[in-house]
């Protein structure tokens, strides 16, 4: 779909939220899924990229809606992403992916996330306030190496989430990693049935995909891979699964994915 930059805006020295105007986009997604984007004159080495949706606002002037995203600036292709300016065409796909999902009864919602893993989080949040939703309370753990990487509080505050925070260096909330606080409270805290929802760098997903098993309780997790297409052509995306014959199997993040259960996986 063609469509064009409301605003690209610098939140902070890394990163950056993003809108893109979309006449005829769906103006409701669910929390997870994903769209590829990629401005019209890039070429090689700037493929599309995938960024989770983090919101789609309503039209204001009859125009379409606007999705949002949230990125981190980091190589050649966000770069390229972050000189957009007002106006300027686009390339998006959308939305794609699966999403997050509430499955059987949770009375507590358990979010943990990470730096650019934190927008499908937030968008999560929102969507857990509004029924059908019978959560009774959500539990946010946020973390980062830094402040800077502690993202969409506000979302969190709105959502009348209870929230903790650990950066690696003590910049905000408690330091060192973000499991070392998720841990105490999976053990100490049992208030219901809980399900775990994450998103973030591997070596935290693994983390927590432990601590969920160890505890026994379901965890639902959003995972990251480079992405050529988005939609299962390229296979480009592929992620092992555990399996019950001899071989190893795959899962292709883009089209099966990119939320799993967290016992599906090889961490
Ligand atoms: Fe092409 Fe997943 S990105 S198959």
């Amino acid at each position: 779909m063609r469509a064009h930059v409301a605003f690209n805006r610098r939140t902070s020295a890394a990163y950056r939220h993003l809108g893109i105007v979309v006449a005829g986009f769906p103006p409701a997604f669910g929390p997870g899924q994903f769209v590829m984007v990629r401005p019209p004159f890039s070429v090689d080495p700037f493929l599309p990229r995938a960024f989770s949706i983090y919101r789609i606002t309503p039209p204001a002037d009859g125009t379409g809606p606007t999705v949002e995203i949230l990125y981190k600036v980091l190589g050649k292709g966000t770069q390229c992403l972050s000189r957009m300016e007002d106006g300027q065409e686009v390339e998006i796909l959308g939305p794609l992916g699966n999403s997050f999902t509430l499955q059987d009864r949770v009375d507590i919602a358990v979010l943990v996330a990470g730096g650019i893993g934190v927008p499908p989080i937030a968008a999560l949040a929102r969507h857990l306030r509004h029924p059908p939703s019978a959560i009774r309370h959500c539990v946010v753990f946020l973390g980062g190496k830094t402040s800077e990487d502690i993202l969409c509080v506000k979302d969190f505050e709105e959502a009348s989430a209870t929230l903790h925070v650990a950066t690696e260096d003590g910049s905000a909330g408690t330091r060192g990693l973000i499991t070392d606080i998720v841990e105490p409270f999976l053990r100490t805290t049992d208030l219901g049935l809980r399900t775990i929802f994450t998103c973030g760098p591997p070596g935290m997903l693994a983390a927590v995909a432990r601590l969920a098993e160890q505890h026994e309780i379901p965890c639902q997790t959003a995972v990251e891979a480079n992405m050529a297409c988005g939609f299962g052509a390229c296979m480009g995306c592929a992620i092992e699964t555990r399996s019950n014959g001899p071989g190893p199997t795959y899962k292709l993040v883009c089209k099966d994915g990119p939320v799993f259960d967290s016992r599906e996986l090889v961490w």
